[in-house]
Parts: structure tokens; C-alpha cells; sequence
């Protein structure tokens, strides 16, 4: 695994592009998809590709806060809905909830798996809110958010109290399944993790760390 850096621009059209291909050339195609200010500029890229047919497309989110309804303006069901499924009509979109977090794996893997994952990165080196800690074959569940993510994170909210403090996220497991994986990091706060991430021991300290063992990985970085 190496690390390709160029801007944002850059990487968000390389990224949007090679989904618009696989779609184009793929009859169904599974899409793991995440939330964050990482993504968004690639989902304004995809957002734009109204020539392409997203309608046998059917993707996954990453994770979900525990206790946010679906309507509040920092559940991640809303943020994509702004960002993206307000904009393309995939087939259907799913987000691990309290109804099915324990089929999640399941429904991905009945899907046919993940073609493509975009991942960000926590600056703990979490992937999803696979914390510090996960196992590398951990399944969908729900996690207690650490110190850091929830202070991570408090930017989006009033106040630091009104983070929630649980999530829903895809397990390691489904994560390592993907056919393909873009791991996005964008910001200079970013830059040692990701270097440990690619570069450092495979360990469960940094959960990003285990991406070094799967086979089909580009990693890009952003100033
Ligand atoms: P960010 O979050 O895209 O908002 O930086 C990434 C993450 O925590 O996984």
C-alpha cells in the first residue's frame, strides 16, 4: 500500500469517475459508502452524472448514530440524502439500524458484496466507527464511542453533550470484504495517522491498519 497525494479536486474526480465506470460496465454494483467531510466532494462528482444510470445500484452506509432520529440534521440518513440520494436514484440505499444491524453483514453479503468501499479515516485510526480495539473479523454491531471520536465529531453539534455516544457501524469483517477500497484522508490533522495506517505494525490499535492486508487498496492523501 502507498500513499498517492494530490488535491482534493483531484482525487474526489478520480474516485467519482472510476464508480461512474464500474457502474457503467457492471449490470449491479454494491457500493459501501461513508459520511463525514471526507466524501462530500466526491458525492457532488457523482451528484453531477445525471447520464449515468444509477438505478440497478444499490449501496450500504458505513454507520448510523444510536438514538438520532433519521430526520435530525446530523444523522448520517440525512446527510446522504443531502450530499447524494437527493440527487441520484440508486436502487435502494441502506444504513445499519436497530431493525437490521444484526442481518447487516448479511444483507451485504446476499447483495453479492461491497464492489467499491470509500472510507475516511478518524484521527485515532478508526474506519467506520470501528474504534481502537476491533477485531480485525468484528461483524456489525453496536460500538461505544471513544473520547476522541465524540470530540472529533462535536464539531457538528451545539454542544459537545449532544454528541451521541453509540453507533451502529459495519464490522471490519464486511469492510475487509470489499472488492475495492479508497481510503480518503484529507488535512495535515490526518497526515501522521494515515502514515502509521499504511507504513506502521497491522494492529488493532489503528483499525485502518489492517487495510494493508487487503489486495486492492489506494490510499490518497489531501492537504
Ligand atoms: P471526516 O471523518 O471525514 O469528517 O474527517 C472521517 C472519520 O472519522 O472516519
Amino acid at each position: 500500500m502507498r500513499i498517492r497525494s494530490n488535491t482534493y479536486e483531484k482525487v474526489c474526480h478520480l474516485i467519482a469517475s472510476n464508480i461512474r465506470d464500474k457502474v457503467k460496465h457492471q449490470s449491479h454494483v454494491v457500493l459501501g459508502l461513508a459520511t463525514g467531510s471526507t466524501p462530500i466532494g466526491i458525492y457532488e462528482k457523482l451528484s453531477k452524472m445525471k447520464n449515468t444510470n444509477f438505478g440497478d445500484t444499490i449501496t450500504f452506509n458505513l454507520d448510523e448514530y444510536v438514538g438520532i432520529d433519521k430526520h435530525h440534521d446530523q444523522s448520517y440518513q440525512y446527510f446522504m440524502n443531502k450530499h447524494l440520494f437527493s440527487n441520484l436514484n440508486f436502487r435502494k440505499h441502506y444504513f445499519p439500524t436497530e431493525e437490521n444491524w444484526n442481518e447487516y453483514d448479511l444483507m451485504i453479503k446476499n447483495s453479492g458484496g461491497i464492489d467499491i468501499q470509500i472510507l475516511g479515516i478518524g484521527t485515532n485510526g478508526h474506519i467506520a466507527f470501528n474504534e481502537p480495539g476491533s477485531n480485525r473479523y468484528s461483524s456489525t454491531r453496536i460500538v461505544d464511542l471513544t473520547e476522541n471520536t465524540i470530540k472529533d465529531n462535536s464539531r457538528f453539534f451545539d454542544n459537545i453533550e449532544d454528541v451521541p455516544t453509540k453507533a451502529y457501524t459495519m464490522g471490519l469483517s464486511s469492510i475487509m470484504g470489499a472488492e475495492k477500497i479508497y481510503l480518503v484522508a484529507v488535512g495535515k490533522h490526518k497526515k501522521e495517522i494515515l502514515e502509521e495506517a499504511v507504513h506502521g505494525n497491522i494492529t488493532e490499535d489503528i483499525p485502518a491498519s489492517f487495510l494493508q492486508e487487503h489486495p486492492n487498496c489506494e490510499v490518497y492523501y489531501s492537504e
